[in-house]
């Protein structure tokens, strides 16, 4: 049976599910949490999963051998039942109507139009971070780690700004973040104690004193409860920094390694938009999408789907289907900007979930990726990093560079 925890899948991603999509686009596999369901690696099938009204984020109430509550899946990984009122109300554990309250409490903040104003802020944190990364390498040209000194100091700034956590407590995100992604139960579940009560008295902050933030704004409306402002803020820091920041460490590197892609976007650079969008669809960071349930019986590229049953889409497949993209493998800017608009591709998933945060995702790329390529042309990787071997993300363990 195929196994998305299989060591030689987590080795080496792209190659194992281009085996997979190519011998068994939908099979029934064992999925990232040890259950069994439905593996979707296919564009065509993954579009159709992913828009299917039938097809749900929360399992309660369905029939099937593979139905249970959200409840009943948190309990058995250990979380405490003081925690599942946060958890059942992410943006991402939701459906309907529910789901469209909370996505529209928010929308407006990560507006395209609103989003833009942020440029400037975003450039300066990014001139600052280069500054910094330039006085750590020093004149002996000592390596420095793209992810760890760039990539996360930008992302954690530009997400805990927007949403309004202060500088002082921007360590303690980081970490947390660390030990949620890391998978230990045990450490997770402490992690999440830890984060809910830090957001409690932050909620208390700032009915008392409301600020130009998102928290502040959320804390106003009187249809919010402080469970959902408490889940809004966990899931959007971590959404906003761990995601964001492994996209440009996978982006950089895909860059690094491609001389004539560089060249090009030197030239022109008003391609970088295109060039962000084409690394997201080869080297994004989600691998998986959250897993959802079939609430009836359905049909997916001919395959039959029990009620019940769960099925997990791989976007990271997806994005590299040959039925879909001519040049699967190969981030070509150029064909991006020509013919990547009308196709669309998965990295920031797709239908009623689709990012929230893409326009911020794409606005710190773009300003990020080309503020390091245009000052330090020269960077280059000083080792092929390990990718992290975990199945939800496509996340390398580091990236140490040499900027020069
Ligand atoms: C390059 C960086 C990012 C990537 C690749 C990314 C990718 C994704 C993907 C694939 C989903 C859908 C998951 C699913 O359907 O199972 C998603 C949802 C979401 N993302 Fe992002 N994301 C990024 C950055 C951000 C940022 C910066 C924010 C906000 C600060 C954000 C906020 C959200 C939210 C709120 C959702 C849930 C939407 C909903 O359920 O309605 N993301 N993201």
């Amino acid at each position: 049976m195929v196994d998305v925890r299989d060591p030689a899948v987590l080795g080496d991603p792209v190659r194992g599910y281009d085996r997979i999509q190519a011998e068994s686009p939908i099979c029934w596999a064992r999925l990232a949490n040890g259950e069994q369901g439905w593996l979707v690696t296919r564009s065509d099938d993954v579009r159709a999963v992913l828009t299917n009204p039938a097809v749900r984020n929360d399992p309660t109430g369905l029939p099937g051998h593979g139905a249970r509550t959200q409840e009943q899946t948190f309990l058995a990984l250990g979380t405490p039942p003081e925690h599942l009122p946060y958890l059942r109300a992410t943006l991402l554990s939701l459906d309907g109507a529910e789901h469209q309250r909370l996505r529209r409490s928010i929308g407006h903040v990560f507006a395209a139009s609103r989003v833009a104003t942020l440029r400037p802020r975003v450039s300066q944190l990014v001139d600052e971070l280069l500054d910094r990364l330039d006085t750590a390498s020093g004149p002996g040209n000592a390596p420095v780690n793209l992810l760890d000194e760039y990539a996360y100091p930008l992302a954690m700034a530009v997400v805990c700004e927007l949403v309004g956590v202060p500088e002082a407590d921007w360590a303690d995100w980081w970490r947390w973040g660390k030990v949620l992604v890391g998978g230990d139960p045990a450490g997770i579940t402490a992690t999440l104690g830890d984060m809910f009560s830090y957001c409690h008295a932050l909620i208390d902050k700032r009915r008392a004193d409301p600020r130009a933030d998102l928290l502040s704004d959320v804390v106003a409306q009187d249809d919010l409860t402080d469970v959902d402002v408490v889940s809004l803020v966990v899931f959007l820091v971590l959404a906003g920094h761990e995601t964001m920041a492994h996209m440009l460490s996978n982006a950089a590197l895909a860059l690094m390694r491609d001389p004539a892609q560089r060249e090009l976007l030197r030239t022109e650079p008003d391609l970088w938009p295109a060039a962000v969008r084409e690394l997201i669809r080869t080297d994004g960071p989600v691998q998986l999408a959250r897993l959802r349930y079939a609430a009836t019986d359905l049909e997916v590229g001919g395959v039959r789907v029990g009620a019940g049953d769960a099925v997990q889409v791989v976007l990271g497949a997806a994005n590299r289907d040959p039925a879909q993209f001519a040049h699967p493998h190969d981030a070509d800017v150029r064909w991006q900007a020509e013919h990547g608009r009308r196709e669309g591709s998965f990295g920031f998933g797709w239908g009623p979930h689709f990012c929230l945060g893409v326009a911020l995702a794409k606005l710190e790329a773009e300003v990020a990726l080309r503020g390091l390529f245009d000052r330090f042309p020269e960077v280059s990787p000083v080792a092929e990093p390990a990718w992290v071997p975990l199945p939800r993300g496509r996340h390398r363990v580091n990236l140490d560079v040499r900027l020069r």
